[in-house]
């Protein structure tokens, strides 16, 4: 059983020593186009796993895709990040041509994977993997909800002192500063947060994760990784272990939630298939405006996409 990891760098590297310490696939293929790289930190990761105690074999190469033939999943990682006063959106001229071109890679080396995206603009890079990889779309889907979800509970953790992990939450929308965290839907222990937190401070939470990952970019000069690399590993656990867990995905969506002929990030069950099914709940007016304005703005970036023309 093997996962390929695309990319080497700070998202790529942490997912793979992820997909290591949890310890489900014997090997992790971690390919990065700078000769060394991916070699030197999987072998890093390798020499990790005796403190561990774990016993994956992750292997670095550079840029042989023969190497990840068979893979189950393919997380695609590269592309440039952001830096400061940088929108996810000012990334697409670059890195379209680059997921484009892992894709196609990627699933002639290994044409029955799952593929995880995580390069942004992540939605619509999501769905340039979609059109590169010419497969299904429940088995193309892009990470951006769990890391999303995770700021959120993470806020909400911090402001009433409590575990994360008591906090269920969902969130809709494009990875962008337009995504949709949704308070009616999330609770600590079964509990509204809405009846432990007032609604102006929610909404201050609620505006702290739109921004999430700009503030890091902000604070460190370039975009987050362990989060995002471990939400990767996430989904590419719930898929090898076919456990068909419920996580904000983003998933090409053809009617779902009032969205056509796009991808966006709803809830979704991961198991063996990739994407097993899509969860629809009743939005309110309100949530059903905020998501509709998310989506208007992927589509933007969408544009963007057919504009460069690289699919024809
Ligand atoms: C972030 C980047 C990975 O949100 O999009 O941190």
């Amino acid at each position: 059983m093997k996962i390929s990891v695309i990319g080497a760098g700070n998202v790529g590297a942490t997912c793979a020593q992820a997909l290591a310490q949890r310890d489900f696939v014997n090997e992790v293929i971690l390919l990065d186009i700078k000769e060394g790289i991916a070699e030197g930190k999987a072998l890093d990761m390798c020499q990790r796993g005796p403190i561990d105690g774990y016993s994956t074999i992750v292997r670095g190469v550079t840029n042989d895709y023969e190497a990840t033939k068979g893979s189950e999943v393919v997380i695609i990682t590269s592309g440039i990040p952001r830096k400061p006063g940088m929108s996810r959106d000012d990334l697409i001229s670059t890195n379209a041509k680059i997921v484009k071109s892992v894709t196609e890679q990627s699933i002639a080396a290994s044409p029955d994977a799952k593929i995880i995206v995580v390069a942004n603009p992540l939605d619509v890079m999501t769905y340039t993997a979609y059109l590169a990889a010419g497969i299904p779309s429940n088995r193309v889907m892009g990470m951006a909800g769990i890391l999303d979800i995770s700021r959120y509970k993470a806020f909400i953790g911090f402001e009433l002192g409590v575990s994360v992990k008591e906090i269920q939450a969902l969130l809709l929308g494009g990875h962008g500063d337009t995504m949709v965290p949704l308070p009616r839907f999330t609770s600590v222990a079964g509990i509204p947060v809405t009846s432990l937190i007032g609604e102006e401070r929610l909404g201050e939470i609620v505006a702290r994760t739109k921004k999430g990952g700009g503030e890091l970019v902000k604070l460190m000069g370039t975009s987050a990784w362990y989060a995002p690399g471990t939400a990767a590993a996430q989904m590419a656990e719930a898929i090898v272990k076919n456990e068909n867990r419920i996580f904000p995905c983003c998933t090409w969506l053809q009617g779902e939630y009032g969205q056509k002929d796009v991808y966006l990030g709803v809830p979704v069950q991961l198991g063996k298939n990739g994407i097993e099914k899509i969860i629809e709940v009743d939005l309110n007016a309100d949530e059903q405006a905020l998501l509709d304005t998310s989506c208007g703005a992927v589509k933007g970036v969408m544009k963007v996409l057919d504009d460069m023309a690289i699919f024809s």
